[in-house]
């Protein structure tokens, strides 16, 4: 006789965005079947049971910024994990969707060749499943007029940027992005620095001759990403286009996009590990072991800019909480962060440090051993809101019996994971070291469940999943970013602009 269920997973604390309880759950055709009190499955038959033994049972987590396999776009260095090793690393921490970019060039006028290119990367390589943001490097006319495209082939996001000589659009070019997007229902992220001051501190820094790693920081400073987020938001209201800005780190911006969401302006926005756990103190590192440590924005001056940070997820500023994955190897000369050591530059120079750290695989264990976050909020930033932002919900980050792929996380039931110490060689990145290195976490992930399948046993093997399992997902429009207003924005014979 066939067994009734694939898997069921009994004795856990589930918890969900809205709900912490004592739950089994039986798993059917890679899907969630059912969800009931704990004992109320009674006599069923199942391929497989786990025995949570009162760990938390999460949806798995979607982990919506992570860069993959990316041409260099900002000169030296180049990705150090590809669409397989970065999404071995997500899934052996508990991450069962992610969506990298896809990248097209200033110098290329077409979306839809990337898009195709970036799918013939990925399909067959992932261990989770997938889709893209489109990263707009060009908004050229006829870029412009695919994103109805993009729509139809289930791509429901992009990214601009307001920074970077490589990919930087100027406020007109802006303005045309959100202008399309809004028609087609897609939601465009911002990574919003000010890109002239920045290059105005470099050749301020340069000419006193600060050329450490640590010199990354006040080359890019809190006032650049404060009035960038400030432009960007008056964009977003001006065009009542939705916006999610991506990494947010200072006080000063998390405040002005609180303000203009209490206005009811469709502002969301996003902040990840790094300015959570990171400081200057770190980028200030002896020798070059700070650009271990240098991404943009950088980790900010002290404790109190993470606890500001810390407090906008607790209130709901930040709507989700991704990794910003953007791997370089550090002793590396060729593609990784010693690229920037040169004759010239024998100790390196900042501003040709490859921008980025590896994180896809200590995103959930860093957050949720912290315990600063309520255990729904966490869900919520860390699976349920990526998923409803970018178009995947119910399908994913959610425990929606029917409807909700089986993805699912099971943790360390209390008292049964001594602490330890993270060290980059317990990680399944292609990457040689963790900014995190010597942190103290107090769980991680014990089985890793995708569509059904137990892809991560940590004392069971580890990794027991495929490469090739994973999948692209055809997404939905945003469920949470919506426009304020109906009609399309126009002009009227009488000047008159706004929505008709
Ligand atoms: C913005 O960039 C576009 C494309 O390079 C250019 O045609 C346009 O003149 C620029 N606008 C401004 C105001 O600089």
């Amino acid at each position: 006789m066939s067994a009734e269920f694939d898997l069921i997973i009994v004795n856990g604390v589930v918890v969900t965005d809205t709900e912490v309880g004592e739950y089994d759950i039986a798993v059917k055709d890679e899907k969630i079947a059912k969800v009931v009190k704990r004992g109320e499955l009674g006599d069923v038959r199942a391929a497989r049971m786990i025995d949570a033994e009162g760990g938390y049972v999460m949806p798995g987590g979607v982990d919506g910024h992570v860069h993959l396999e990316e041409p260099p776009l900002f000169g030296k260095g180049s990705s150090a994990d590809n669409f397989e090793t970065g999404s071995r690393s997500a899934v052996c921490g508990g991450t069962t969707t992610m969506v990298p970019f896809a990248p097209q060039k200033k110098t290329e006028d077409t979306l839809l060749d990337t898009l195709s290119l970036t799918h013939a990367k990925a399909k067959d390589n992932c261990y989770i499943d997938y889709s893209f943001h489109l990263l707009v490097g060009n908004p050229s006319p006829r870029a412009l007029s695919e994103f109805k495209t993009l729509r139809e082939e289930g791509i429901t996001s992009l990214k601009i940027y307001m920074t970077y000589e490589a990919l930087k659009l100027n406020d007109s070019q802006i303005l045309d992005v959100l202008l399309e997007a809004r028609k087609n229902q897609i939601t465009t992220m911002i990574h919003a620095e000010n890109g002239d001051l920045i290059d105005w501190m470099t050749a301020q820094l340069e000419k006193r001759k600060m050329f450490a790693p640590r010199f990354h920081g006040p080359s890019h400073p809190p006032m650049a990403e404060i009035e960038a987020t400030h432009r960007a938001i008056c964009l977003s209201e001006f065009m009542d286009s939705p916006i999610l800005i991506v990494h947010v780190s200072t006080p000063q911006a998390t405040a002005s996009i609180a303000a203009a969401q209490k206005r009811g302006i469709p502002i969301y926005a996003e902040t990840c590990p790094q300015y959570l756990f990171l400081t200057s103190l770190d980028l200030a590192k002896p020798g070059f072991e700070g650009a271990k440590c240098v991404c943009s924005p950088p980790p900010r001056e002290s404790e109190a800019d993470c606890d500001a940070i810390w407090a906008g997820l607790a209130d709901g500023t930040f709507t989700i909480l991704s990794s910003d994955h953007c791997p370089f190897r550090y002793d590396d000369a060729v593609t990784g962060k010693k690229t920037c050591i040169t004759d010239d530059y024998p100790e390196g120079h900042f501003k040709y440090i490859p921008n980025g750290i590896a994180g896809i695989e200590t995103r959930l264990s860093l957050a949720l051993g912290e315990e600063r976050l309520k255990l729904t909020k966490f869900v919520e930033l860390t699976a349920t809101n990526p998923a409803k932002l970018y178009g995947l919900y119910p399908l994913k980050g959610g425990l929606v019996p029917g409807a909700s792929d089986a993805d699912i996380n099971i943790w360390y039931p209390p008292g049964k994971m001594p602490k330890f110490e993270l060290k980059n060689e317990m990680l399944h990145h292609n990457v040689d070291y963790t900014a995190f290195e010597g942190r103290t976490l107090k769980q991680w992930p014990r089985y890793t469940v995708l569509r059904g399948r137990v892809v991560w046993d940590r004392e069971g093997g580890g990794l027991v999943g495929e490469k090739g399992y994973g999948r692209f997902v055809r997404r939905e429009a945003s469920s949470l970013a919506r426009p304020r207003f109906e009609g399309e924005w126009d002009i009227k014979e009488d000047g008159s602009f706004g929505f008709f």
